[in-house]
């Protein structure tokens, strides 16, 4: 082989690569989705699936980092949508939970493809999915509800459309303990008639309030008015006891909103009252402003006093709590040439909320109330749940993180180089044909790591990997696997996991499901031949998580200093 030829391929690759990674850097550019789910996890909003304007359902799956401050008019999104095994759905439902409550799990929802799970979990610290096995009562498949995780792991999953025909509510209560994946039936009795596209909240002493939704399929126009009249009534509401399994129903006074469906409810930061926003109504009359207040301490619903830019209503959105905003993301009824997919209402003040299109991460000291002296029968919560924005790891790790910065760009050169060397060695005994899969151990193994598209993994887990899939002969590849990785988290300047990769490795083996290959796999790996363009993806995913590291480490300086 000469050598010119070599080099030229040397060229070509890197070129490759090259072009590859600028395209991948550009942010993903969602393309507009309601009836989705968004699910916050450790500083990070993941948004999967959703219902498309053309009525078909998308498999999307991306996120927002909402550690540092950002604006609305300039998302960088994050796509992770290679890695997505669930398939097109919409009406979901999600919640993080699991052993280390830092897992989506994923519950019911419409979708066209039969082969569909009931659960699927999304491990956000591997970024694998999962088809969990569930122990217990035969889950009912179920859509347009909201299901509610407390604060003991329990998945509370209450009534929505059945479906099967999909036209009919279901009165039913699914309980799935997320920590043992065992599910049973919850309480009935005293029980609200069946809905859908409620609204459900976690309130501080472990008890859900169930608000409004539809007694069957609405239709609607872009008016947002229901043509026919099925919303229900928010002049009371349903507060489910996890506690002791009961249901409660509560009258509710003032300025009642009109009967809705479709609509977002969070619960304030004081823990003592629960915004709603937006919805499809029964009477244009209410149409003036869509965000009402209901107090906790006595049941009375009040229009709060606003200000900012009031955006227009919107529909099957979703909200979640972060920090000090009521984010609210996509959802339908929004032009969205003219309005971002994330609105956020600043709720730090409960005189005044605040619409806005900047995002600040911390969270202000001054928040959590101290206990009103005429006892509410709502305790406060002790902390916002998303105080951990506000970590103070900056003293120690700023040194960190620059070494980090320079020690990952150098073990990038450092990887090109070894790369190149492992092609030319490769193309060197390519005619002798020594480098194959030897054995299944590995074929695993690679399709274990082509599985995860990682954002955080720290370089030497990539040089670990090239190792793996060089050392193909050798007949204990497991072994090799014990490489421990470094990752850079925004919580804590670094955490080493012990030996993360073998227990998912682990834990493939044990489930029943095909695991799925990502078709650039399939299409690379032909047979068990070792092709160069396999070589070439386990660079370009190596130097993407490069690049991928760099940019998370340059924001958390970014962070850090922003919270000086
Ligand atoms: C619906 O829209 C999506 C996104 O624009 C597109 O990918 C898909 O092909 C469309 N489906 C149909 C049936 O038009
Ligand atoms: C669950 O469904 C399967 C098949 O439909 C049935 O065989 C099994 O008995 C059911 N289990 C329970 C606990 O109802
Ligand atoms: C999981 O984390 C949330 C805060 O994000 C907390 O309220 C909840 O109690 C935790 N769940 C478990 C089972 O520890
Ligand atoms: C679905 O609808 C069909 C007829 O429309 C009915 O025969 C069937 O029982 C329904 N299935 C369920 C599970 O309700
Ligand atoms: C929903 O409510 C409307 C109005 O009360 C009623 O006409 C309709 O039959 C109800 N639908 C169901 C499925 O109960
Ligand atoms: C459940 O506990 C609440 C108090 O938290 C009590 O008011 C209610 O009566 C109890 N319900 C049942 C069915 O035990
Ligand atoms: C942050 O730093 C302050 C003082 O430096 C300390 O009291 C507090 O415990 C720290 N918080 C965390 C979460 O480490």
């Amino acid at each position: 082989m000469s050598k010119n030829f070599l080099v030229n391929i040397i060229i070509w690759m890197l070129l490759q690569i090259l072009i590859e990674v600028n395209s991948q850097m550009v942010p993903f550019k969602p393309i507009g989705y309601f009836h989705h789910t968004a699910t916050l996890i450790d500083n990070k909003l993941y948004i999967l699936g959703g219902r498309l304007e053309n009525e078909t359902s998308a498999k999307d799956f991306f996120y927002l980092d909402v550690s540092v401050p950002f604006n609305t008019q300039e998302l960088s999104w994050q796509d992770l949508s290679n890695i997505n095994m669930v398939p097109p759905h919409d009406s979901a439902t999600s919640v993080k939970g699991g052993a280390n409550n830092n897992t989506l799990f994923l519950y019911g929802g419409h979708t066209t493809d039969q082969n569909m799970a009931l659960v699927y979990t999304f491990d956000s610290q591997s970024i694998i999915w999962d088809i969990p096995k569930i122990t217990g009562i035969n889950m009912t498949k179920k859509r347009g509800l909201k299901g509610i995780i407390d604060y003991n792991g329990k998945f509370y999953l209450w009534s929505g459309e059945y479906d099967v025909n999909g036209t009919y509510v279901i009165n039913d209560m699914l309980i799935l303990d997320t920590l043992n994946l065992n599910c049973k039936k919850g309480s009935l009795v005293n029980a609200p008639i069946p809905r859908s596209e409620y609204s459900a909240t976690l309130l501080p002493d472990n008890k859900i309030i169930y608000i409004g939704g539809a007694n069957e399929s609405c239709f609607f126009g872009t008016t947002l008015n229901i043509e026919i009249g099925v919303a229900l009534t928010l002049s009371e509401i349903y507060i489910y006891d996890t506690a002791n399994d009961s249901w409660n129903t509560k009258i509710t006074s003032g300025k009642i909103p009109s009967n809705r469906a479709g609509f977002s409810a969070i619960l304030g930061l004081d823990g003592q009252r629960v915004i709603i926003y937006g919805g499809y109504f029964s009477n244009p009359g209410y149409l003036d402003t869509t965000l009402y207040v209901l107090d906790l301490t006595n049941f009375n619903w009040y229009v709060p006093k606003i200000s900012g830019k009031i955006p227009k209503p919107r529909v099957f959105h979703e909200a979640n709590l972060i920090g000090k905003y009521m984010v609210i993301s996509f959802g339908y009824g929004y032009d969205r040439t003219v309005e971002s997919d994330i609105l956020l209402l600043d709720i730090s003040n409960n005189e005044e909320y605040v619409w806005t299109t900047s995002f600040d991460p911390s969270v202000p000291k001054n928040i959590i109330p101290s206990p009103s002296p005429t006892s509410s029968p709502i305790p406060s919560r002790s902390l916002p749940p998303s105080s951990q924005l506000s970590d103070n790891s900056s003293n120690n790790s700023n040194i960190n993180i620059v070494g980090a910065i320079v020690g990952s760009l150098l073990s990038g050169i450092i990887f090109l180089i070894i790369g190149c060397f492992f092609l030319y060695k490769w193309n060197k005994n390519k005619q002798n044909k020594k480098i194959i899969y030897g054995n299944d151990n590995n074929y695993n193994n690679y399709r274990q790591e082509e599985k995860e598209i990682p954002t955080e993994r720290d370089y030497e887990q990539a040089i670990n990997n090239e190792q793996n899939i060089i050392q193909i002969n050798d007949n204990e590849p497991t072994n090799d696997y014990h490489g421990q990785e470094i990752i850079l988290t925004p919580d804590e300047s670094m955490i080493i996991p012990a030996n993360d990769h073998e227990q998912t490795y682990k834990n493939e083996s044990t489930t029943n499901h095909e695991p799925i290959i990502p078709e650039s796999f399939n299409n690379n790996y032909n047979g068990e031949r070792f092709s160069l363009q396999a070589f070439k993806d386990e660079m370009l995913q190596a130097v993407k998580q490069e690049n991928q590291n760099l940019r998370n480490e340059i924001l958390q300086v970014v962070k850090e200093n922003y919270n000086k």
